[in-house]
């Protein structure tokens, strides 16, 4: 389906972005080009800032209501349309946000000392979210043999042989942006269920599949595949909302149901009421932005080989099938573990250092692609311009 572009994403002004008091636009000196964190640096969607500005307008700004404002039926009526995956809206909880998400459920289905298994190079919360509630990491690397990445599916299953209670999956994946198959998947969920361990599937990225590609939901597979996983999700990603706090959990399973109804009791007033009201205008009324945003990052994905190709000739990339991240291999650049501090320094571009996704990361960056062409040239020129 070819998408006509009526929204202008290419207008971003920058120093309208650096009056923006977030993370990404105050962690470093003015004269750094933030590229770190993977935030969107376009206007919000239209029908996302009118619900905003109604509430803040009214002093709507009190608890949130997930299932008043129905919120998991806004979501259930997203994924129905987008993945054909049929949610039940019982089997839904808000939660504050995906991490948090993922802390209680490790709680509540692992035990603790747990092994929990993670792909690396992963999204580096992954690791502290597991040390944070007393479980145990257990890295397998995902598998890039003919130069793209794969679900390492046999280590994983060692991994339950030996004794890990949860796999901890991270589709799309955060950095490299491979979408994993239902293949893969199946096989996964056979071994987890053998093993009688849990899957916690996070698809934050999901949203943002490019049309190249198919997100299969955990929870959409067969029965006894997802029979012990539990998705994870949220608006916050693919619209931008992530510091109004409000993500999804998601069961199929009647296991997995009673899991999430063990959640603790005041986990949903702890999400937040702002973050409810946009993911749910961003669930049923935003579907074209997102359309229009996939248009335009598919295209960038495109056009970004190109550029590294003129610009930084050493650094490779393979460009994966969803998300806003490029996850670029600096190793044959000469500049050690940590190239990210060498382009900070001499180039004035902040990126996500590689290493902190995991020890497979040393030498590699994330570059945040979520931003117009222009930033992203400005971006790479102050990468090239730090090897000069
Ligand atoms: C894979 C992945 N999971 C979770 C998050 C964070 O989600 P939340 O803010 O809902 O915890 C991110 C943010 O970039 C992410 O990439």
């Amino acid at each position: 389906m070819k998408v006509e572009l009526s929204l202008n994403f290419d207008s971003v002004d920058l120093v309208a972005l650096r009056r923006r008091r977030s993370e990404k636009w105050t962690r470093h000196p003015a004269d750094v080009l933030p590229a770190f964190v993977a935030e969107l640096d376009f206007a919000p969607a239209h029908e996302i800032g009118e619900v905003l500005v109604d509430a803040i307008a009214n002093g709507d700004l009190g608890y949130a209501n997930p299932s008043g404002s129905r919120l998991a039926e806004a979501f259930a009526g997203f994924a129905e349309r987008r993945w054909d995956w049929r949610v039940d809206p019982e089997a839904v909880v808000a939660v504050p946000d995906v991490m948090v998400g993922v802390a209680e459920l490790l709680r509540l289905l692992t035990k603790p000392g747990a092994g929990v298994v993670i792909t690396t190079p992963v999204y580096p919360p992954f690791f502290s979210v597991i040390a944070e509630v007393g479980r145990r990491v257990i890295e397998v690397p995902l598998l890039d043999g003919d130069r793209r990445e794969r679900l390492p599916v046999q280590q994983i299953e060692a991994a339950f042989a030996e004794g890990a209670e949860a796999l901890l999956l991270c589709n799309p994946h955060n950095p490299t942006g491979y979408v994993a198959g239902r293949e893969e998947l199946l096989a996964l969920g056979e071994i987890v269920d053998r093993h009688d361990g849990v899957v916690l599937s996070d698809e934050i990225h999901a949203p943002l599949t490019l049309e190249a590609a198919s997100h299969v939901p955990f929870c959409a597979l067969p029965a006894a595949a997802a029979e012990a996983a539990i998705t994870l999700t949220s608006a916050t990603k693919a619209w931008n909302l992530a510091g109004l706090k409000c993500g999804l959990a998601v069961a199929r399973s009647p296991r997995m149901r009673e899991a999430l109804r063990s959640l603790p009791v005041d986990l949903h007033d702890r999400v937040g009421h702002l973050g409810v009201l946009a993911s749910v205008a961003a669930f049923t009324r935003a579907e074209p932005w997102l359309d229009e945003l996939r248009a335009y990052l598919a295209e960038t994905r495109r056009w970004f080989p190109g550029l590294l190709a003129e610009r930084l000739p050493g650094v490779v990339f393979h460009p994966g099938q969803a998300t806003y991240l490029a996850w670029l291999d600096c190793r044959a650049l000469g500049l050690g573990a940590d190239p990210a501090a060498h382009f900070l320094t001499k180039g004035r571009v902040a990126l996500a250092p590689g290493s902190d996704f995991g020890t497979l990361g040393r030498g590699f960056v994330r570059l945040n692609l979520g931003t117009t062409r222009s930033l992203i040239e400005e971006a790479v020129g102050r990468m090239a311009s730090a090897l000069a």
